[in-house]
């Protein structure tokens, strides 16, 4: 199974791919996880990232898709996986299309999680996560067990540099202008499955795999 999370900055994609991954044997491909692994250790990539990324804009598509695809290339030929935070523009949707295509492969769904802005706001102000494996918390709705450390990996939790008000607030504009039109481009291909994503997580987790067998 190829499948790709969709929804705003906050929604909850990084969350719901950790699980849904897991649970479906799938590999998790998170675009905004490899940015911000390329930042910390000072790669090429991260230092061309990071720019954007400290802005809230997007990194240019030639590099975004070339990591995505290099990614997917490296996996076992019949290994399923989930895309988180990719695509994002209407031209990353058509290379994904072509690169999937040229291996005799397709996408089979878009899930599209739900999230009200006054909501994604109130989610990304308490957000933290691991500086090591990348698992996201809540402050408010999902503390981790002891204050300040991951409970998966015992890493140090931080708050990401782009979860300021004002650099939120760009994020939140550049998704709309960018990132929305895809929705109506996997409507028409039949592929978009929606999820309302404002119930506790394993509620939307339950609501998202049943989505993925429709
Ligand atoms: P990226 O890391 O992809 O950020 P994003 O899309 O803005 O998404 P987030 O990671 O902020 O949110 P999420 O939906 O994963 O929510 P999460 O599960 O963490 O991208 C960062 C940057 O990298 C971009 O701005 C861009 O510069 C660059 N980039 C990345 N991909 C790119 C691409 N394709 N093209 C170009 N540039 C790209 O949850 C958020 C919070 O809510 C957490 O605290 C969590 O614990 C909590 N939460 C989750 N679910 C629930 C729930 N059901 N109820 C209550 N709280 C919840």
């Amino acid at each position: 199974m190829y499948f790709t999370l969709l929804g705003a900055p906050g929604a909850g994609k990084g969350t719901q791919a950790a699980t849904a991954s897991q649970r479906l044997g799938l590999a998790h491909i998170a675009s905004g996880d490899l940015f911000r692994e390329g930042v910390e250790k000072g790669t090429e990539l991260g230092l061309l990232a990071k720019p954007y990324m400290e802005k809230g804009l997007l990194v240019p598509d030639e590099v975004t898709v070339g990591m995505i695809v290099e990614r997917i290339e490296a996996l076992n030929h019949d290994q399923g996986f989930i895309l988180d935070g990719f695509p994002r523009t209407m031209e990353q949707a058509q290379a994904l299309d072509r690169a999937l295509g040229e291996r005799g492969k397709a996408l089979d769904r878009a899930v599209y999680i739900e999230v009200s802005t006054e909501e994604l706001v109130r989610r990304l102000s308490g957000r933290w996560i691991c500086r090591n494996c990348q698992a996201p918390y809540n402050a408010v709705s999902s503390p981790p067990r002891v204050p300040g450390k991951c409970d998966r990996c015992g890493g140090e939790l931080y708050q990401r540099p782009d979860d300021k008000v004002e650099t939120v607030g760009k994020r939140l504009e550049v998704y709309s202008a960018q990132t929305t039109p895809l929705l109506s481009y996997y409507r028409k291909g039949g592929k978009l499955v929606g999820v309302n994503g404002e119930q506790g997580v394993n509620e939307v987790a339950e609501e998202l795999i049943a989505a993925l067998h429709h």
